[in-house]
Formats: structure tokens, C-alpha cells, sequence
């Protein structure tokens, strides 16, 4: 019985979130091995949205126990407030653990973030400014606190005055100042120790533990892989692995478990911030998918900006994750459009590409070579619980993307919510 991973296959908001909660009803545990608050899960049911940043997206699941592991960015102030609003909203969760090992985005790293886009100008990458960026530079730089430091918060002293007097440093040489003096991060890490310590514990153990007892446990990747620091689009890319790989690395987990992984499709392509979009549509069909899609950043609030389908681009991603079959989401996001595009290869030079290129050079001068298929009108989110109530075009257009990526689409999303999801097939344990 092996673990599950849900990875996505584009530039984020494939609909993880969704994919995620919809998949946990089976699970006992979720984990999230990579990234932090610049994450932003939606998940929706009934009348409720849920927005999740950093707490994994299955713990609205009764018996989910929700861990964020070694490989995350923690960020304390953003997280005391999600558990907050969860409690607030009912939602009090009773088994959440952080690894001891995970990395603390300080409040420096937000404002480093801030002032290293500046710096940046026209090279800027498009931050979600949550100090992502600089929390794991700190990490590599062996410079970095640790969920495991605000069990022993008495002795931090002579590190967080190392730390200021070296990001001080730092700021005034990016022309700015910090906002931070030693007092101040002093009593925010006592804060933080005394709200947080309850959950720190060493989550590598736990998730063995489970693993061993043969327990559904789950990792749900945030943002998509084409953001992957190695394999994404650098330098438009986030600061840590999404590739599956790093499930082990980022948990823990003993490499002897088998893990079995699914990836989110997106039917059609978003991208926030900077970096190449082969695809990108600026005409009224990218508006359309804007609109219909409601394309804003869960996280940021900043417009997507939206495109057709990369198929060679989710090929190379697939490829990575190792998924062995998809949850295509948004569908119903396409009814309307006459005529469909699909990108599946590029012309660079007059010449078909053989794999998909590193450069971003490359990435911006590519034609993309797109089949177009016939559209549909029906609305796709009422009445759709069957493969057979979709619309034959739409089935067409599933199965033109299973054939070109050699995986079958076993979730299909049509709606936001849970019970808008048709099911295709067992996954793993489920
Ligand atoms: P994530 O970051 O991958 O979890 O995705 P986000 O939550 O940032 O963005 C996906 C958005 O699409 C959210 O608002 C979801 O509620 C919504 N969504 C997910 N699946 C579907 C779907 O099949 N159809 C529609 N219309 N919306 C969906
Ligand atoms: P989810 O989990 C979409 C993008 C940012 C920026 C780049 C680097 O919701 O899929 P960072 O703050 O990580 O240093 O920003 O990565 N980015 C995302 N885009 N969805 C996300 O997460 C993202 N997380 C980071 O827009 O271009
Ligand atoms: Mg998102």
C-alpha cells in the first residue's frame, strides 16, 4: 500500500487544494515536504471556502493528521494566524506536528525578499514576497533558525545578534534599512516558542512510523513543477524542489517506502509573476479564461496570466514526477471556447525541439506547435458526475491529452467543489 504524491504538473494553481482535500477522505496523514506561505491551496465544499497556506490541505478530514516537514519554510506569524482562523471556524486541529528540522522564514526574509526584487528592476522574478527566497539562501548558507531552535529559545541570543547585524548589512547594501533590531526578533521568537513548541517534534519518525504500519499518508506538493528550482523555468522558478524526489528529501521518509504519484492538470495554463509562457493568450480568449477561471492569486491577489494547454511542457513535467496518472481540473472553464489549442511541441530556429530547453533565452523565442480541437458550449459544472455526462468533445479533449502523455485522467474536476469531480479509476489506496 503505498504512499501517495500529488504533484503539479504546470506553473501552480493546477488545483492541488482541491485534488488534495477531494483524495484525503482516505488518508491518515498529510504531508508537505517543499515551499511555504507563497503556497495558496483552495479548497471548497458546501458553502465553505478554505484557503490554505502552509497547513496541509487535508486536515479538514477528521482523521487526517497534518504535518509540515523538514523540507517546508515555516513561517510562524502566517501560520499561528491559519490555525487561528481554522479554530475560528470550527476547524480545531488536534493532530498537527512541524518537524524540528523545517526552516523559519524570519521577518527579515519578507523584507529581504522585498528589497532584493527591487534591486533586481527589470530582472525582478515576481515574488510572492514571503521570504521564501531568502529563508532557504539562509538554509544553504547554514545561517538559518529552525523549528527545533524555539525549543531552546533561552540560548538563541548571540545567533540573533550574528543574524541582524549580518541582514543589517545586507539591507543597507541594497540601499535599504531593516525594520528589524535584536530585542524585537528576541521576543518575536519567544512568541512563536511559546505558541508553536507543542507541535514541533521530529516528523521524519512520525511519518515512518505510519508509513511502516502501512497508514495512508499523503504529500501534497505545492506550486507546480515548472517552478522547481533545478527543472523549472530559472531563475522564474520558486527556491525549493517540487519535483517528487524531494518528498524523501523534504520528509524523511525512508526511500524504501513506495510511493506512487498523481499529477494536477490544469485543462488550460496560468502563470504568476515574471519568466517565459509560450502559450500566453492576450486576446479575448485569455480573457475569457481569466474570467471564467477566476484566475487571481490565492495568495497574492495578483492577476494570472492564462494560456492554452502546454503539452510539452506537462510531458518534461510528468517525466520528473514519475505521476502514472493525472486529475485534470477546470474543464468547465473551457465550455464556450469554439475552437481549442493545444501546444504539443516548439519550433525553435524552424526546427522541432527534442526535449524541452533550459533556457530562458530559448524559452521566449520558441514557437509553439498547437493541434486545435473542437470546442464545446455545455456548462460543465451542473449535472456532470459521469466519464458519460461530459459532453463528446470534451471526452475527445481528455483523451487527446491522455494519448499525448501516455497517463489516464482518473480525477476530473468540473467545479470548485468536492462533489464536482468525477471519478476514473483506483489511485494508490484510494
Ligand atoms: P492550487 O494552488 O493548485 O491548490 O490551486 P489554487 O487553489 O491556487 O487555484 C485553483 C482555483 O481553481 C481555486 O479557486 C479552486 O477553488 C478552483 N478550482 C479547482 N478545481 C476547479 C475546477 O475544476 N473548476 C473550477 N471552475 N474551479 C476549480
Ligand atoms: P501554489 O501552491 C503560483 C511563483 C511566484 C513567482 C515565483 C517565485 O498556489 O501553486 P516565491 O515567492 O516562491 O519566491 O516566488 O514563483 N509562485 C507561485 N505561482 N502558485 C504558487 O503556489 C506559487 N508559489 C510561488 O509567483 O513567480
Ligand atoms: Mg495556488
Amino acid at each position: 500500500m503505498p504512499a501517495l504524491a500529488i504533484v503539479g504538473l504546470q506553473w501552480g494553481d493546477e488545483g492541488k487544494g482541491k485534488i488534495t482535500d477531494f483524495v484525503s477522505d482516505s488518508a491518515d496523514c498529510v504531508v508537505r515536504f517543499q515551499g511555504g506561505a507563497n503556497a495558496g491551496h483552495t479548497v471548497e465544499f458546501g458553502k465553505q471556502t478554505f484557503k490554505f497556506h502552509q497547513v496541509p490541505s487535508g486536515v479538514l478530514h477528521k482523521k487526517v493528521t497534518g504535518i509540515i516537514a523538514n523540507g517546508s519554510a515555516v513561517d510562524p506569524d502566517e501560520l499561528m494566524s491559519e490555525l487561528k482562523t481554522l479554530a475560528d471556524r470550527g476547524y480545531r486541529i488536534s493532530k498537527f506536528h512541524i518537524s524540528d528540522r523545517a526552516h523559519l522564514v524570519m521577518p527579515y526574509h519578507k523584507q529581504i525578499d522585498g528589497l532584493e526584487e527591487s534591486f533586481k528592476g527589470g530582472r525582478a522574478v515576481g515574488t510572492t514576497r514571503k521570504g521564501i527566497g531568502p529563508c532557504y539562501s539562509d538554509k544553504a548558507s547554514r545561517i538559518g533558525f529552525r523549528a527545533g531552535d524555539l525549543l531552546d529559545v533561552e540560548s538563541l541570543g548571540p545567533k540573533v545578534d550574528m543574524a541582524v547585524r549580518m541582514k543589517k548589512a545586507y539591507a543597507s547594501a541594497l540601499s535599504g534599512e531593516l525594520e528589524v533590531d535584536a530585542d524585537t526578533l528576541m521576543k518575536k521568537l519567544v512568541e512563536w516558542s511559546r505558541a508553536l513548541s507543542p507541535y514541533i517534534t521530529d516528523t521524519s519518525h512520525l511519518i515512518n512510523d505510519m508509513a511502516s504500519k502501512r497508514k495512508n499518508v499523503i504529500f501534497e506538493g505545492a506550486h507546480g513543477l515548472m517552478l522547481d528550482i533545478d527543472h523549472g523555468n530559472y531563475p522564474y522558478v520558486t527556491s525549493s524542489n517540487i519535483v517528487t524526489g524531494n518528498a524523501f528529501t523534504g520528509s524523511g521518509m525512508d526511500p524504501n517506502h513506495r510511493l506512487s504519484v498523481i499529477g494536477v492538470l490544469k485543462a488550460y495554463s496560468t502563470r504568476v509573476g515574471g519568466g517565459p509562457f509560450p502559450t500566453e493568450l492576450s486576446d479575448e480568449v485569455g480573457e475569457h479564461l481569466a474570467l471564467k477561471g477566476m484566475e487571481v492569486g490565492t495568495t497574492t491577489g495578483r492577476r494570472r496570466r492564462c494560456g492554452w494547454l502546454d503539452l510539452f511542457a506537462a510531458k518534461y513535467a510528468l517525466s520528473l514526477s514519475g505521476a502514472t496518472a493525472i486529475a485534470l481540473t477546470k474543464l468547465d472553464v473551457l465550455s464556450g471556447i469554439d475552437r481549442i489549442k493545444i501546444a504539443t511541441a516548439y519550433r525553435y530556429n524552424g526546427e522541432k525541439l527534442k526535449h524541452y530547453p533550459q533556457s530562458v533565452k530559448v524559452l521566449e523565442n520558441v514557437q509553439p506547435v498547437y493541434r486545435e480541437l473542437r470546442g464545446w458550449g455545455e456548462q460543465l459544472d451542473e449535472g456532470v458526475h459521469r466519464w458519460t455526462d461530459l459532453p463528446v468533445e470534451t471526452r475527445r479533449y481528455i483523451s487527446f491529452i491522455e494519448e499525448s502523455l501516455g497517463v489516464k485522467a482518473k480525477r476530473i474536476s468540473v467545479g470548485h467543489s468536492r462533489e464536482q469531480t468525477i471519478i476514473r479509476g483506483k489511485l494508490s489506496f484510494l
